[in-house]
């Protein structure tokens, strides 16, 4: 039987152990529960599926903030990380607004991701790139350039995105933070686009993509002048997170005559129980 460990009795699976332990075994009752504006997101054992009504009823009571309720089906891959949800209880109005850190985030968790576990990393992004040339490679719905433009008002930010929905919220972010003056959206591939709109003058690289960054380090690179600074989001084992990439980068770096000097590894987030979120910063320095 799975132990049950002081860190996994949340506020919100005490909650549902007291209104719901009578009727379903405790140990398997969910423990996280993700709250975007007035949509809650949990994550259920398949167990216990056949209480997806149920769970998604009393978790409507949890919180007055709470008006719908999804349930996640799988976890977020393909080209456009199109989330894998569903409704389970309350409305099907899953458009939704929310605060962090003085930045409006307008979005449709059906529709598009948001990492409530980056909170920390868009707090850093909101303290970096003052008057900056700052290129945001995948954009999603502005989720790490936004707290930049809102705080630290770069010169521009050139924000790439190719999933039409994301790209309507990033639009709609751009005018609820009143920061059109400084954001540059522009819709499509951005394996095509980065290296024409930075084209080698880029101050600051925002490379938030996981799974996959690896095949973008060249067009980062091409962003940015020399000294210039790239974000390298990525997942990787927790004993050994970022070799094997920074391997790659130092590669396709010295074939472009230039150098990659690594400024800094910081963990995101635990990504599942054998593999970490992490970040790396790095300066291209010319050689
Ligand atoms: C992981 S999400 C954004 C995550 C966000 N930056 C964060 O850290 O929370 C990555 C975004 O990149 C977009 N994307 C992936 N490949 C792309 C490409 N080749 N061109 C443009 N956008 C791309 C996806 O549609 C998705 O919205």
């Amino acid at each position: 039987m799975k132990k049950i460990t002081y860190r996994h009795r949340t506020p919100f699976y005490h909650f549902l152990k007291t209104q719901l332990g009578d009727q379903i075994p405790p140990r398997l009752l969910p423990r996280r529960l993700r709250i975007l504006g007035h949509v809650a997101i949990l994550w259920l054992n398949p167990q216990i599926e056949q209480y997806k009504e149920l769970i998604g009823e009393t978790t409507l009571g949890y919180s007055t903030k709470i008006r719908s309720v999804l349930r996640r089906t799988a976890a977020i891959t393909g080209p456009y990380r199109k989330p894998a949800v569903e409704l389970i209880a309350g409305s099907p109005e899953t458009e939704t607004v929310f605060r962090e850190n003085k930045v409006i985030f307008h979005l449709d968790p059906v529709k598009v991701m948001f990492s409530v576990g980056n909170k920390a990393e868009r707090l850093r992004m909101s303290k970096l790139g003052t008057d900056e040339f700052v290129v945001d490679m995948f954009a999603g719905i502005g989720h790490l350039s936004l707290p930049m433009a809102v705080h630290a008002k770069p010169k521009v930010i050139h924000a790439i995105e190719w999933n039409p929905d994301a790209f309507h919220f990033l639009q709609q972010n751009i005018q609820s933070n009143n920061v059109s003056h400084l954001f540059q959206p522009h819709f499509g591939d951005t394996r095509q686009l980065a290296p024409r709109i930075g084209k080698g003058q880029g101050d600051r690289v925002i490379m938030g993509l996981i799974q996959g960054t690896d095949q973008y380090l060249e067009q980062g690179i091409q962003c940015l002048r020399p000294g210039g600074m790239m974000h390298i989001h990525e997942i990787g084992p927790k004993e050994d997170m970022a070799t094997q990439l920074l391997s790659q980068l130092h590669k396709i770096a010295l074939t472009m005559n230039r150098q990659a000097d690594l400024v800094s590894t910081r963990m995101i987030k635990t990504y599942n129980p054998r593999y970490n979120h992490f970040v790396l910063d790095i300066q291209l320095n010319s050689r």
